[in-house]
């Protein structure tokens, strides 16, 4: 029986600016079971970040505020919890990866150091004995001499050390949870694979579960077990990824398969680009989201906003079509994605 870890429950998150509250997510649920990894997926400026960053509540340091909601982890809301319980738990409980190795680590102390810190912060262990964890942890990454890397600073390593680095440092005191926000984008292809390999086998040895954050499709194909779809701060469908890839139960998700080069997507098609860009939530149109750039929207879409709904075999979906987009996208793909 599936356990769950994290429950993001209808958050509604914003930032307070000059210009009054800007809202950032709008009832986002997600649910990551003890050893899964979610991926998180969705385009640029979607709300991915924000979510991993309100799990985190680091966003309470840039201005953000929780409107709504409930962040369940192993059943306590951390939305309840002072910054001072939150550090006892981030680092030690959840830890995060984030796309720039370099902005993660600091520039002064070595390596070794910095990864020991964790463990002689929130296990209370000595300074040594962290020290030689530490040791250990960059070997299990791959990172071959650890006695020597350890001594060294952030500088001497490439930017695919660096992240492995990074993930000894997420990972030494074995969280429960892990996010990870892009983590292999800002690296090159061959050690982009590497790291990808790397965080599978590290969940393999010691299941932990993973919220992954990705614009790519392929990543998630291939590490995720479950996906979650977001658009304009909202989840529009979540499913196992093969229930995704082989049939989409959402027109978003149709366009993102149908963008990813070499995939056959829906109609078995070239590239194909979902037109128009994603609306900010100040400014959302009438009924669904997604309607201005759906290429099945009706009038009912126009005018009324799909919820969330469970669709079947444990997935959801937020179209009012859910059921017959496989169907429709066949046909309607083919002259929706003509003259891009
Ligand atoms: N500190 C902030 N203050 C105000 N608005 C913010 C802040 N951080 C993020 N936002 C807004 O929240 C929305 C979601 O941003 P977010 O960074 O989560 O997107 P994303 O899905 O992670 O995109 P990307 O794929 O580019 O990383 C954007 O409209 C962004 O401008
Ligand atoms: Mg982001």
């Amino acid at each position: 029986m599936a356990e769950p870890l994290l429950e993001i429950r209808n958050l509604n998150t914003g930032f307070v600016t000059e210009n009054g509250i800007v809202k950032a997510l709008d009832g986002v649920s997600i649910r990551i079971d003890k050893g899964q990894v979610v991926c998180l997926v969705g385009e640029s400026g979607s709300g991915k970040s924000v979510t991993s960053m309100n799990v985190m509540r680091l966003s309470d340091y840039d201005g953000g505020i929780v409107l709504e909601g409930e962040i369940l982890f192993d059943g306590r809301d951390l939305l309840k919890l002072s910054q001072e319980e939150m550090r006892k738990i981030r680092g030690n409980r959840i830890a995060m990866i984030f796309q720039e190795p370099m902005n993660a680590l600091n520039p002064v102390f070595t390596v070794g150091d910095q990864i020991a810190e964790a463990l002689y912060l929130h296990k209370g262990i000595s300074k040594e004995e962290a020290g030689k964890e530490a040791v250990k942890m960059l070997r299990m990454v791959g990172i071959p001499e650890p006695e020597i890397r350890a001594k060294q600073f952030p500088h001497e390593l490439s930017g695919g050390m660096c992240q492995r680095v990074v993930i000894a440092m997420a990972l030494i005191c074995r969280p429960e949870l892990v996010i990870a926000d892009e983590p292999t984008t800002a690296l090159d292809v061959t050690v982009q694979a590497q790291i990808l390999d790397l965080l599978r086998n590290l969940k393999e040895e010691f299941n932990t579960s993973i919220l992954l954050i990705t614009h790519d499709m392929g990543v998630a194909a291939e590490m995720a077990d479950r996906i979650a779809v977001m658009y304009a701060g909202t989840i529009v469908e979540e499913g196992t990824v093969e229930q995704m890839f082989t049939q989409p139960l959402h027109p978003y998700t149709v366009g993102l398969l149908n963008s990813i080069p070499g995939l056959e997507g829906a109609r078995g098609t070239e590239l194909y680009t979902i037109k128009g860009s994603i609306p900010s939530l100040a400014n959302l149109p009438k009924g669904c989201r997604f309607h201005p750039r759906c290429p099945f929207a009706t009038d009912r879409c126009r005018s009324e906003e799909p919820p969330l709904r469970d669709v079947g075999d444990g997935r959801r979906s937020a179209c009012w079509y859910a059921e017959e987009v496989a169907e429709k996208a066949k046909t309607v793909m083919t002259t929706a994605g003509e003259g891009e």
